[in-house]
């Protein structure tokens, strides 16, 4: 007999950690099968997935192609060490140069996105001989040692001082940040861009390899800058001779709508890309760094002192290749544009009947509503970096009763279901947070 509910969280509650949690608290939902946009728990019980998991099964669980190439591809090849050449990492990296955006055109293959991260900031420093890595506050970029000093939210201060060469800058927030509290958003995304330029001045810009920003804001709270913000990034950039390194992990394949968060901004030039997650939506662990020719062609002659045993694993390479066929056979970029809109109006809908709405962020299917107890003074609900508030705690849970899966934090729900969703599957999720935001209404200001 299979294990209920209740056994395997103790099982797994017993012999293995949780993380980003005191293991007391952990109250895990379990998960036996998965299909769609949809998965079961060990009593049977259904939820919709309205996470993507950690917004990274872009492509939906259980999708046959995916599978038949990863079975198809251990029938010959599982494994073989990174220096070997085989043709399922030979076809993604040829891929993901057709996919990316200017002159993006050769791959680090990684294990995931934090390591994605370090080997980014790493062939920036190597190439450019500089030691400075500029990241912005209210950003994640991963948890290992490095990519979490890089990041500029609360999840990085278990690791201070952490590496000592990341120096952080304030970002854009219209909602909450005081740089727009007086102006229009384009005019507070210049004073940010006038702020990043002073702290590059001060830091000195010969000893700054590299910005590095997500392309799209992700799990702080889909922050996003607009035209204004990113021109003068790339202003920056090139006034000082700076890389510019794009985080895609979240933000890429599909997410909002585009292939990539930046392609939102066209004129902007990555020297540098990361990505993981959608890559393979998770259904093998991948990650990969993306750089120009012109990086590329320094590594000709340069030694990238970088590797990794299962980099370029050729299981998630044949993963990532499907997956790649699926974005484009199922025009899953389109769908996510499209449902976009349609979750858009239906947030925008429960806003204005919910008093505790407070904003609604994000684009395509990655978007977030943010809740708060006034909308006039903004107060939050839960707070940033608080624990949650009991009415943060029965929203999460009604949600979850009500059999949605979804990522809560701090004041946020995310709202960010796999790009094969359809319009009857987002109503289905809106009618579940329309119910979860009454308990919230109770405690905001009428
Ligand atoms: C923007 C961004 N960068 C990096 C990472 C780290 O990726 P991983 O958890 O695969 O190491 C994440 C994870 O959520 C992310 O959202």
């Amino acid at each position: 007999m299979s294990p209920s509910h209740a056994e395997l969280v103790d099982r797994n509650k017993t012999y293995t950690f949780a993380s980003w949690t005191s293991q007391k608290a952990w109250n895990p939902i379990s998960m036996v099968r998965a299909e769609g946009v949809y998965f079961w728990d060990a009593d049977g019980k259904r939820y919709l997935d309205w996470s993507s998991q950690l917004v990274n099964v872009n492509i939906g669980h259980g999708n046959p192609h995916v599978i038949q190439a990863i079975q198809k591809q251990a029938e010959s090849v599982c494994y073989a060490y990174p220096s070997i050449a085989t043709e399922p990492r030979a076809r993604l990296g040829q891929l993901l140069r057709e996919i990316t955006p200017h002159d993006l055109s050769k791959s680090f293959f990684t294990l995931g996105g934090a390591d994605a991260i370090e080997n980014a900031m790493k062939i920036a420093r190597l190439y450019k001989g500089r030691q400075k890595i500029v990241t912005r506050y209210r950003s994640y970029h991963g948890a290992t040692f490095g990519a979490m000093t890089a990041g500029g939210d609360p999840r990085r201060l278990a690791n201070e001082p952490g590496v000592p060469w990341i120096v952080r800058v304030h970002g854009p927030y219209p909602y909450r940040s005081p740089i727009y509290r007086t102006g229009t958003q384009e005019e507070g995304d210049q004073i940010v861009v006038d702020l990043i330029e002073e702290t590059v001045q001060f830091e000195g810009p010969e000893n700054i390899a590299a910005i590095l920003l997500e392309g799209y804001s992700g799990s702080s709270g889909i922050m996003q800058g607009g035209d204004v913000f990113w021109r003068g990034v790339e202003r920056i950039c090139e006034t000082y001779d700076i890389l510019l390194i794009v985080d895609e992990v979240m933000s890429g394949f599909g997410r909002t709508g585009e292939w990539f968060g930046i392609n939102h901004y066209p004129f902007v030039k990555p020297d540098i890309m990361a990505m993981a997650k959608g890559l393979t939506s998770g259904y093998v662990p991948l990650g990969a760094v993306v750089v120009t020719g012109e990086i590329a062609g320094f590594f000709d002659d340069n030694v990238l002192w970088g590797g990794l045993t299962y980099g370029a694993h050729a299981l998630a390479c044949a993963a990532g290749v499907a997956n790649i066929e699926v974005y484009r056979n199922e025009k899953l970029i389109e769908n996510s544009r499209e449902m976009g809109k349609t979750l858009r109006r239906g947030l925008m809908n429960l806003a204005e009947k919910h008093t505790s709405v407070g904003d609604v962020r994000g684009t395509g299917l990655h978007q977030v509503i943010e809740l708060v107890k006034d909308r006039e003074t903004r107060q939050p609900l839960s707070g940033w970096n608080k624990p949650a508030s009991e009415p943060m705690r029965r929203v999460a849970a009604s949600l979850r009763e009500q059999g949605m899966s979804t990522f809560v934090n701090w004041d946020c729900v995310f709202c960010t279901p796999p790009l094969i969703v359809t319009q009857e599957q987002i109503d289905h999720g809106l009618d579940m947070l329309d119910h979860a935001l009454a308990i919230a209404d109770e405690y905001a200001k009428a």
